[in-house]
């Protein structure tokens, strides 16, 4: 797979576009920077990678949710998964079609399931039993039926971050298997609902096949066991959760993924969704910065750069590895032994904090103030969990498409926070 960003003639390239201190000039710093060839073609290999399958990929809209980048994975025939009524308003102002909607998430207010089901979206993918008891009593009230996938949690390991796991019987998502048995047999107490599916999704940035083919040998005897109750199981959906390499910038698992979990599901009865976030968009996203100052204490260089964990917290919050590298280079770092890269420096932000950091002990070139940095596989869980503490602008996002730039959301003013108050 070919990146999207490249160094190319000492510079880096997002498309055909020379990401240059013309282009920091014109657009400004902190900005994150969309690839739209690279959100096309990250959808495509998965949708080919799980071809065997009469599976359908769920953009997971959470991970980067952008109108812009929605409409692109609209256009390619993606459906969604959201979790909140405004991402269903997000979907649908894209242009996106009710019908390709999944609605997941724990604690949905009484509101979002009305509104999903004023909206007609394809499915709920409940976490309680309590959940489907307001859905039902809402859908009666409203005289519609709520189509309904059930999301179980099997218990399984996928060894990630412990805040990105889902799917172990400490975590908040989902029924186990005993509650779902329960939920299933109450089904004709609940005329509003029409129980579909088995939804699991067992965590983030997964690495390895093997949680996924251990949760599907609890959930597939399980699905056929409903069936034998006369239920109509269509859908079985498997979650997101397929990890990116972060070191070398490439999404080189969703193959190994496609070959472990398709056997398992080639002869099944099943529809079979994805909800992909991260191995679509983090590798079609980076974040550029300047630095603004250099300074050291002890043996610890500092570059301070204008990007923080107001920005980007991943960092911080799960000391998620990004690179960082010079928007100058001859070289991509890839290529470079540890070594060949430079002098270690600390890359931190402007917030005061000293959990604000983009990456700790980095070896970098010499930098000068005002050099610019790309901060790379930024495009998943950056701009939609920016914020604004310290009173910091949320940044542009700019999508690329060949040698075009199109500022798909423009840089937050001071203004626009403090209307908000005073308007109060
Ligand atoms: N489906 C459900 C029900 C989810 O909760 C999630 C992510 C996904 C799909 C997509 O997972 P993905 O394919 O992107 O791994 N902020 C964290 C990740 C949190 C993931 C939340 N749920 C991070 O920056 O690593």
């Amino acid at each position: 797979m070919t990146s999207a960003f490249n160094y190319r003639n000492g510079t880096l390239h997002c498309e055909d576009v020379k990401i240059d201190r013309d282009f920091l000039e014109t657009y400004g710093t902190p900005a994150y920077i969309y690839s739209k060839a690279a959100f096309r073609q990250h959808y495509n290999t998965l949708k080919t990678a799980f071809s065997g399958l009469d599976a359908q990929i769920c953009y997971s809209v959470k991970s980067c949710s952008n109108l812009s980048v929605l409409k692109v994975l609209a256009e390619v025939g993606s459906h969604f998964d959201v979790v909140s009524a405004g991402e269903i308003e997000r979907v649908l102002t894209a242009g996106g079609d009710a019908q390709k909607i999944v609605f997941a998430g724990v604690g949905k207010r009484d509101d979002e399931l009305a509104y999903a089901l004023e909206k007609d979206i394809h499915h709920f993918n409940v976490e309680s039993a309590r959940e489907v008891e307001r859905l039902n009593a809402i859908a009666l009230e409203k005289g519609k039926k709520a189509r309904v996938v059930v999301r179980l949690n099997p218990d399984v390991d996928p060894k990630t971050h412990r805040y990105i796991t889902t799917g172990k019987d400490e975590n908040k998502f989902g029924l186990n298997w005993e509650q779902g048995r329960v939920l299933f047999a109450r089904h004709q107490e609940l005329p509003g609902i029409e129980f579909q599916g088995i939804h699991t999704h067992i965590g983030s940035q997964i690495q390895d096949a093997k949680p996924y083919v251990q949760a599907l040998e609890r959930t597939l005897p399980f699905a056929h066991e409903l069936r034998a109750m006369g239920l109509d199981i269509k859908y079985l959906n498997i979650g997101g959760g397929y990890g990116i390499d972060y070191k070398t910038r490439t999404n080189a698992v969703a193959d190994d993924f496609a070959k472990a979990i398709t056997p398992l599901l080639k002869n099944e009865p099943f529809k079979i969704l994805l909800e992909p976030g991260r191995s679509i968009s983090a590798n079609a996203g980076i974040l550029v910065t300047r630095v603004t100052d250099i300074k050291s204490s002890g043996s610890r260089r500092f570059l301070i750069v204008d990007a923080g964990m107001n920005d980007l917290i991943r960092p911080c919050l799960y000391e998620a590895y990004h690179e960082i590298w010079p928007l100058v280079s001859e070289t991509d770092p890839v290529n470079l032994t540890e070594d060949e890269r430079g002098p270690h420096a600390d890359v931190v932000g402007p917030i005061c904090e000293s959990g604000d950091f983009l990456g700790l002990n980095r070896r970098l070139p010499g930098m000068e103030i005002g050099d610019g940095l790309a901060v790379f596989s930024a495009g998943a869980y950056g701009f939609v969990m920016a914020s604004n503490y310290n009173t910091r602008g949320k940044p542009p996002e700019l999508l690329i498409d060949g040698a075009e730039v199109k500022v798909v959301r423009r840089r937050e003013t001071v203004e626009d926070q403090l209307r908000l108050e005073l308007e109060a």
